[in-house]
């Protein structure tokens, strides 16, 4: 059995990661609906990613004899007037994602947690990793996407990116 402050933070994550795969498909949708296909291929490939990290916060409290209670998923109320503001949102969702996993992380420390720490190890090196990603995006998009012929290119190498499990298992 966990701390109950852990296992309660550990099981929000589950809703946290899943209102992020809803977040990054509403963006891969309006993405659809602009015509660019490979923003909307990187980040329908973002949601699954995200949909993976909810499962693996769900099997962790499962494996460590937790309830899980799955939430109600909040619906991405954000309306997308240009091209770059998915990418913003984005990469201001990641630091926010972060600020989550650290909470969650602070909280195992001050219980000394040690197992939920190594646990979270993974997505602590994930995040950094996500908002390094989400900001070069961004950077890209402010370089090139104002160029029609630019954009084109940066759709095509957006289009090219493929979904792979994550590294993290249990
Ligand atoms: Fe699962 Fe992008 O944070």
């Amino acid at each position: 059995m966990l701390d109950a402050k852990v296992a309660a933070l550990l099981n929000d994550q589950i809703n946290k990661e899943l209102y992020s795969a809803y977040l990054y498909l509403d963006m891969s949708n309006y993405y659809n609906e602009e015509g660019l296909e490979g923003f909307q291929n990187w980040y329908y490939v973002q949601a699954q990613e995200e949909r993976d990290h909810a499962m693996l916060f769900m099997q962790y409290l499962q494996n460590n004899g937790e309830k899980v209670t799955l939430e109600a998923i909040a619906k991405p109320d954000k309306v997308f007037t240009d091209h770059r503001m998915p990418l913003a949102e984005g990469l201001a969702h990641e630091k926010y994602v972060s600020s989550l996993i650290h909470t969650i992380y602070d909280a195992a420390y001050s219980v000394k947690d040690y197992r939920t720490m190594q646990f979270l190890d993974w997505f602590v090196k994930e995040q950094g990793e996500e908002e390094n990603t989400a900001d070069t995006l961004l950077k890209k998009y402010d370089l090139y996407g104002a160029d029609a012929r630019a954009l084109y290119m940066l759709d095509n190498e957006l289009a090219a990116r493929t979904y792979t499990a994550p590294t993290l298992t249990l």
